[in-house]
């Protein structure tokens, strides 16, 4: 295979192409579950009916036109990518970004291949003797990360293509409230948009992670709970009211000392999560909450959101 030609053709950088070819080798991929299926385990995902029509108007059929063999290529080798990293947990890369707007099959690549391995995590959690209730609410962030890309006009796919390979490898549950992400010696904390971020609910997760963890992840031994977000960031205090869900969020936690986040800008992470666009202007976003209002505020005025760290025990 020439990889220089595959890049030219996928429209991506022979080094992201040399990675996975690298990455995957000719490790096992895994089958798409049969589109007579696909329906079904769409609606268990989530997915919302707009998107689902998406999704199957793109199926990878043999022969489909709308898949060339450099597509057909890269799906096969994502799917191969991420399972022969089962079980781990940290950031994954399934492939490059693709330009999406060249078509459904390039859109939905690696929704694709997320459907290739719902066979494959679903066996992960069955080997662990995780409940197929947690199994379907986790791999169900898929139909959520959709909407909100589509909410965000289709902004917000790279980084959420990166982030459910933790779903599709076993490395992240939804326990509750919160998405509980296995690491070397925290649990690390995920906040899902899923209504307020309440104390009972929040108390509740983590009641939930401290009984599962040790029951199906026996050999792991965890002494925190952590969390990385822009929702610990102490300035939301000069704005936030003190009994806030957020700032009574915050004060569970010991903040780590402040380093810049490697590869990711706090301000855009804050943009994203709060207005869901990255690119409309400062003075053209919502004011209707609190919140809104502080974000704009903030970097109107010229000053800069933070993505800090903080942990406590278990
Ligand atoms: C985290 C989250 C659930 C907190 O919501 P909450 O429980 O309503 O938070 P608070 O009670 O502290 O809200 C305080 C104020 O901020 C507003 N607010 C909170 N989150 C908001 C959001 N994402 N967008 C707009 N306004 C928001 C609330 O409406 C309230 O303002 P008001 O009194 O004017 O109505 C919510 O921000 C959210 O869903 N965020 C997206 C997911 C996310 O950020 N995850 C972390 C990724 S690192």
């Amino acid at each position: 295979m020439d990889l220089d030609d595959t890049a030219a053709r996928l429209g991506v950088s022979v080094e992201d192409v040399e990675r996975v070819h690298r990455l995957a080798g000719d490790r096992p991929s895994a089958p798409l579950p049969a589109k007579a299926d696909a329906p079904a385990i769409l609606q268990r995902l989530a997915v919302r009916p707009d998107d689902a029509a998406e999704i199957m108007a793109g199926w990878p059929d043999p022969g489909s036109p709308l898949w060339t063999p450099e597509l057909r290529w890269l799906l096969d080798r994502s799917i191969a990518l991420v399972r022969a990293d089962l079980g781990g947990y940290g950031w994954l890369s399934p492939g490059p970004e693709l330009p999406r707007e060249r078509g459904p099959a390039w859109r939905h690549l690696y929704v694709y291949a997320y459907l290739a391995l719902v066979d494959v995590a679903t066996g992960y959690h069955r080997d662990h003797g995780i409940a197929a209730d947690v199994t379907w609410v986790t791999l169900a962030d898929l139909g959520r990360n959709l909407a909100v890309d589509r909410r965000m006009n289709r902004e917000g796919w790279p980084v959420m293509q990166s982030w459910l390979t933790l779903h599709a490898r076993g490395g992240l549950y939804e326990l509750g409230r919160l998405q509980h992400h296995r690491g070397d010696t925290a649990i690390n904390l995920h906040i899902p948009e899923s209504g307020p971020l309440t104390p009972q609910a929040i108390d509740a997760s983590l009641d939930q992670a401290r009984a599962f963890f040790p029951r199906h992840f026996p050999d792991e031994r965890y002494t925190a709970f952590s969390c990385g977000s822009w929702l610990l960031d102490p300035q939301l205090l000069e704005y936030l009211p003190e009994d806030s869900n957020i700032a009574r969020f915050q004060r569970r936690f010991e903040l780590e000392p402040y380093e810049e986040p490697e590869g990711l800008d706090p301000d855009v992470e804050a943009l994203r999560f709060v207005f869901r666009s990255l690119t409309t202007p400062l003075d053209q976003l919502p004011r209707r909450t609190v919140l809104e209002r502080a974000i704009a505020d903030h970097l109107r005025a010229g000053r800069h959101w933070r993505w800090c760290r903080g942990s406590f025990p278990i």
